[in-house]
């Protein structure tokens, strides 16, 4: 593990040796994209936030320093997990002949559901998630019974037996959206949002609309593939506590589905995580089965426990991004405006709930991407299949909603034989009326017109586009594509009560500062902003500010660190509990030093007060002997926030992120392969906290959305309902070799109009969406083999977009157009 690295986002942010001058180089040679301030020319100013400057942990990345969960020291007598997989997708377990697993070598001891003291489940929001199997079998992959043994090699030969020992009287498995959808047969009820502006709703402004469109589309889901696998630690502490080193956005939730588990109350479970490797979502909750049975196990045995996940197995267990399929029927005027729509999403869920409903409500909250719809209709079912059960995945259903408009607006505007970016700018978001979401929420802050101006002139888009109907022309196999897609994403968890924050600041008599906060860290520079924010606010050095992993025991009932708003909660967390230090310094200052505490400002590391500079850490030993309180807690919860689950209206999100790319592809029409050639992107991260850690998240998300898209491809198969495509020899994720050789990333210039952390935005999310432009960029190539516009113009191209997906295409159209 000490050789796990982060993916790209990471990758591209840090430079290639961790020092601090190889920063500096890296910056400097970024400089251009980013506006980078320098260090001395931000500490003139005084300021910490808004520059860029390496991740709190980059030294460590790179020099393979930064400690995993497997790379804690393991204590004596600890004991190792595998757990046993269920062969069959559907069915019933009859027996579990586990002697002969017990006979193997090494092994401790072999748990089933029976022995799980508590709750055999650990479902996030809905209650039907078993931990291990009660006697329903529900896919492949499925845990059966863990084995503790004294060696991880020795426990998973052991689990390996799962084949031969269960024996499971077998149903046929349901696989697809289309299939559960057929059958009724859902997760959750079904959720339905609607908006009508004119008489009769959506149907009637389709059937008025001088043109109509009614088609079907396909989108793939995504396995997260973060580097370092699920992992939890567990250790049995006194009095029937347990402490649990865990990989998770979410200690809080883990805490809470232990405590279930073990039967006793959540002041015995103390959950841990300094970092991750990586989480994409995919430790959202699901991290939440193997901090289950290292507890379970751990505190049965009264030994330590650790369970570290095999990749394939992590493949088999855990779910990922849904795949959707979608239904859909537009009305639409000459201009290709978008008069009425209705849409029906069908996701695959898996087996249980999950966090599969909320998804869907991001998803249909997000079909309207940055387009005013008048007369909308939209339904979401969440298909039951015997596969693993689907989850959060950066995005969170965001770019499943959208991507659904963007292949109508592609597809209006070459039924229209417009350009797709014109037919897009007559549906944007307005101002007069025009600017309300189908959930009743008012665009107030809509940039989505300047910043695609701005990136339609910086990327040259419309000779460009010239210029590939004349290669086009010319060349009979290779053709090129090219497109602009926007993006606004919603920011804010659709919970209301989810958007709160706690953190605690510590202040020691040295002067250096430790920070605590809900937050967790998984390589999003989550953690350097909470301490920039703090030493902004106490005007000292960034190197005073260290920040420390998340513990259930300092900040409790903490949310998930998801929904991208980890800057924006912890970071006014933090920010409230370093501003009640800084007044009491403040007040300590002015007593010693004459004048008014009001007038006290906190700069450059020192404290001037009354026509005095004081150094900073001579103040605290001051307020420390003074007997002043030199830690604090602070807490946040986002204003303005309603939502009703029933109705699905309300305010979900607290404002809006906006972006967009221009993607130019070539591609092969003869083998269906592809390669981005350039791509453009313009990003809204309001006023950024640091630069250098935005366009990282940016870039990351960039590459990673164009891995859904396009080369990452998930198969079960048809009849044994096994997931063949669970290791990285089948399942393709981009690499550095995918980035495009010309990749210009700005940032948009702007600051966000809510009274956000320094009015930043957040940014781990939106930029997924910006990929989009790759796809269409594709599709638009593959439209080049037939004549343009009218109905036979459009490729049935579905996601991903693999270069058999794309020979289909390819042929489909040829075959139409003859
Ligand atoms: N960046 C890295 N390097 N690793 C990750 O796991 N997760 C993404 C995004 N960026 C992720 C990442 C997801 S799914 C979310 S919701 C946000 O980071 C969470 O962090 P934030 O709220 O602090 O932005
Ligand atoms: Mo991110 S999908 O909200 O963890």
């Amino acid at each position: 593990m000490n050789n796990l690295r982060e993916p790209i986002a990471s990758l591209v942010a840090t430079p290639a040796a961790g020092s601090a001058e190889a920063f500096a180089h890296y910056l400097k040679n970024t400089a251009s994209r980013i506006d980078v301030k320098t260090e001395a020319h931000a500490l003139q100013g005084g300021a910490r936030v808004g520059i860029s400057r390496p991740h709190e942990s980059a030294h460590l990345h790179v020099a393979g320093e930064a400690a995993y969960i497997d790379d804690l020291p393991e204590l004596e007598g600890t004991l190792h997990c595998a757990l046993g997989l269920s062969p069959v997708a559907n069915g019933r377990l009859t027996a579990l002949a586990l002697e002969s697993v017990r006979a193997m070598p090494e092994v401790v001891d072999v748990i089933t559901a029976a022995d799980i003291p508590g709750a055999n489940d650990c479902g996030s929001i809905i209650h039907d998630d078993p931990i291990l199997c009660d006697g329903e079998i529900r896919y492949v992959g499925q845990p059966l019974f863990a084995v503790i043994a004294r060696s991880r090699d020795a426990a998973r030969r052991a689990a390996a037996l799962a084949k031969s020992v269960a024996t499971i009287t077998e149903a046929p498995p349901v696989l697809t959206p289309q299939q559960a959808h057929a059958l009724g047969q859902y997760v959750m009820p079904s959720m339905h949002l609607e908006r009508s502006t004119s008489e009769g709703g959506a149907r009637a402004a389709i059937a008025r609309a001088p043109h109509r469109l009614k088609s079907t589309l396909d989108v793939g889901g995504q396995e997260q593939f973060y580097l370092e696998g699920q992992i939890s630690y567990a250790i049995p502490k006194e009095d029937g506590a347990v402490h649990i080193h865990c990989s998770t956005q979410h200690p809080s939730e883990m805490q809470h589905l232990v405590a279930h588990a073990l039967g006793v109350a959540s002041h015995a479970v103390h959950v841990e995580c300094r970092r991750m490797g990586g989480g994409f979502g995919g430790k959202e909750s699901q991290s939440a089965l193997f901090a289950c049975v290292a507890a379970v196990a751990a505190t049965r045995l009264r030994r330590p426990v650790k369970l570290r996940l095999d990749r394939d197995d992590d493949f088999m267990i855990t779910g990922r991004r849904h795949c959707f399929w979608y239904e859909y029927e537009v009305g639409y005027d000459d201009e290709g405006r978008i008069l009425g729509a209705e849409i029906t999403m069908v996701s695959r869920a898996g087996h249980s709930a999950d966090l599969s409903a909320p998804v869907m409500t991001r998803a249909l909250c997000h079909f309207d991407n940055a387009y005013w719809l008048p007369d909308v209709s939209m339904h979401g079912h969440m298909g039951k299949t015997n596969t693993q059960s689907n989850t959060a995945f950066r995005g969170f259903g965001g770019p499943q909603g959208a991507i659904a408009i963007e292949n109508i607006m592609e597809t209006i505007a070459r039924n229209l034989g417009r350009d797709a970016l014109d037919v897009r700018r007559v549906n944007f978001y307005g101002t007069d009326g025009n600017n309300v979401t189908p959930y009743e929420q008012t665009v107030v802050d809509n940039v989505i017109h300047d910043l695609v101006a701005e990136l339609e002139a910086s990327s040259d888009y419309r000779a460009r586009r010239e210029a590939v109907n004349a290669f086009n022309a010319q060349s009979p196999v290779l053709k090129r594509g090219l497109s602009l897609t926007p993006l606004k994403f919603g920011i804010s968890f659709n919970v209301a009560h989810f958007n709160q924050a706690g953190a605690l600041v510590h202040i020691y008599t040295d002067g250096s500062i430790l920070v605590n906060h809900g937050g967790t860290e998984m390589g999003q520079g989550l953690n350097t902003k909470v301490a920039q924010v703090v030493a902004h606010e106490l005007g000292v050095a960034f190197e005073r500010v260290r920040v420390t992993a998340t513990d259930t025991t300092k900040v409790a009932n903490t949310s998930a660190t998801a929904a991208s708003t980890g800057a924006d909660l912890n970071g006014k967390a933090a920010q409230d509990a370093a501003r009640q230090l800084r007044e009491r310094l403040a007040a300590c200052a002015a007593e010693m030093h004459g004048g008014d505490a009001g007038d006290v400002r906190f700069a450059n590391d020192q404290v001037h007060v009354n026509g005095k500079a004081v150094d900073f850490p001579e103040l605290v030993r001051n307020a420390y002997l003074r007997r002043v309180q030199l830690w604090s807690d602070g807490f946040y919860a986002t204003p303005g926030l309603h939502w009703d689950g029933k109705t699905m209206k309300g305010r979900p999100f607290f404002y809006f992120a906006y972006g967009a790319a221009v993607s130019e592809v070539v591609v092969d029409t003869l083998t269906g392969e592809f390669k981005l050639l350039r791509a453009d992107v313009l990003h809204d991260v309001g006023k950024s906290l640091n630069p250098a850690v935005d366009v990282g998240q940016v870039e990351g998300a960039f590459i990673q959305g164009m891995g859904w898209l396009t080369t990452e491809e998930l198969v079960w198969h048809p009849q044994s309902g096994k997931l063949t495509t669970h290791a990285p020899s089948t399942y393709k994720i981009p690499t550095a070799n995918d980035c495009p050789p010309v990749f210009n990333v700005r940032l948009f210039e702007g600051q966000n109009h809510e009274d956000s952390i320094h009015r930043s935005k957040a940014v781990g999310e939106p930029p997924l969406l910006l990929p989009f432009s790759v796809f269409f960029a594709i599709r638009d190539a593959v439209a080049s083999v037939a004549p343009a516009g009218g109905e036979c113009s459009n490729p049935p191209l579905r996601a991903p977009a693999t270069p058999e997906a794309i020979l289909r295409a390819v042929q489909a159209l040829q075959a139409q157009a003859a």
